[in-house]
């Protein structure tokens, strides 16, 4: 039996949650898998019924897991809340104590939903790239940090914002490995991403992911700025195949990139530690409080996470490819919800319609 703990969060969350355990109890029958599901709250939902966002259940439930699986977290109604009881510091605070610090983000355009990708089908096509995003270090956990006063020289009080943005030699080593193992089994390309022309972090980056490089004599590495890298996501998204970067750049880089693949409801996520703890699998996108509630929300993301986990948590390869080979299928014969739908030639689909769909073609 795997045991899973499933994060129930804010928003949209608990309907792609239904979706993806669809996915998991089919999967589980064609493949005599054995699934058990913990539910624990996270975010707002677990604020409103414990009044902290990660309550300690949460983590040990986790903990006590062979995988983890999120919905999302976050909603408007708690941006008044103080810091530490806002929904995204339990996201922070769950991928610091299970020491997630590594987080794969795959964008692939499926060849069936160019025409839904913003890009020119000519430049979209052929995107295969794996983000290889930092995930418990940088200025999202960097000390000092706050708010706090200064004097200003001609003697006014003012308020002063900070955030530090920091990598020990460690944190790197680590991350680079996971890019350049990940390359191996890719085009064996790792292009780092950081703005090494500014930043004495960035240039540490570089410095210690050269050296790593030195033990993957068959992966060709690159640099590129951010800035730059950016713009050439939208010029020649197919130059790259693996990028790796910190926390911040990743997190606003892969949004980015997600767009390519036609909509941020497509781009699954895993997050991944020493082995030691569980890994965590999550869609890239929030939790879309506007449009919870109404079966429309895109399960994909979370569909293709559930994918990943077949495969890095259970070695699973024939399930990952059946979901993955499913979710292709369903959007080859057209079936699409509202984010991807283009036309009328394409049948449109609520959440629960697309997942029964998915669902049958698992076989
Ligand atoms: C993501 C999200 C989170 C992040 C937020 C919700 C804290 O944007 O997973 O990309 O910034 O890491
Ligand atoms: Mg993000």
């Amino acid at each position: 039996m795997k045991n899973i703990a499933v994060l129930s969060g804010d928003g949209v969350s608990n309907e792609i949650l239904s979706s993806a355990i669809s996915v998991l109890d089919k999967v589980s029958s064609v493949y005599g898998l054995n699934f058990n599901y913990n539910w624990a709250p996270i975010g707002g939902r677990a604020y409103e019924e414990t009044g902290v966002p990660l309550p300690q259940a949460t983590v040990e439930a986790c903990l006590k897991s062979d995988a983890v699986l999120l919905g999302a977290v976050g909603d408007w109604k708690y941006d008044t809340l103080a810091p530490e009881l806002r929904p995204e510091r339990a996201l922070l605070g769950i991928r610091k104590k299970l020491n997630l610090f590594a987080n794969l983000r795959p964008v692939k355009v499926f060849d069936e939903l160019i025409s839904s990708s913003p890009l020119r089908e000519e430049i979209a096509k052929n995107t295969d790239i794996m983000i290889v995003r930092e995930l418990t270090g940088d200025v999202y956990f960097g000390e000092p940090k706050g708010i706090t006063t200064k004097q200003t020289l001609d003697g006014r009080e003012i308020k002063v914002g900070f955030n530090n943005m920091i990598y020990d030699e460690d944190e790197i080593r680590r991350i680079a490995h996971v890019a350049f193992q990940s390359a191996q089994k890719r085009r064996k390309k790792v292009c780092c991403v950081d703005k090494a022309n500014v930043l004495d972090v960035s240039r540490l980056f570089r410095e210690i992911t050269k050296e790593v490089q030195k033990e993957y004599q068959d992966v060709e590495l690159s640099f590129m700025y951010v800035d730059n890298c950016a713009m050439q996501l939208v010029l020649n998204p197919s130059q790259f195949d693996v990028i790796l970067t910190g926390n911040i750049f990743g997190d606003i880089l892969s949004d980015e990139a997600s767009t390519i693949c036609g909509s941020l409801g497509m781009l699954p996520s895993a997050s991944m530690s020493d082995g030691k703890t569980p890994y965590m699998y999550e869609p890239i996108h929030g939790s879309a409080p506007d449009i919870a509630g109404k079966n429309i929300v895109n399960p994909i993301a979370t569909i293709l996470s559930v994918a990943m986990m077949m495969n890095y948590s259970f070695n699973h390869v024939l399930a990952h490819d059946a979901i993955f080979r499913a979710v292709k299928n369903v959007l080859k014969e057209g079936y699409r919800t509202k984010d991807i739908y283009k036309n009328e030639n394409e049948i449109l689909c609520s959440t629960e319609k697309i997942t029964e769909l998915i669902v049958d073609n698992i076989n």
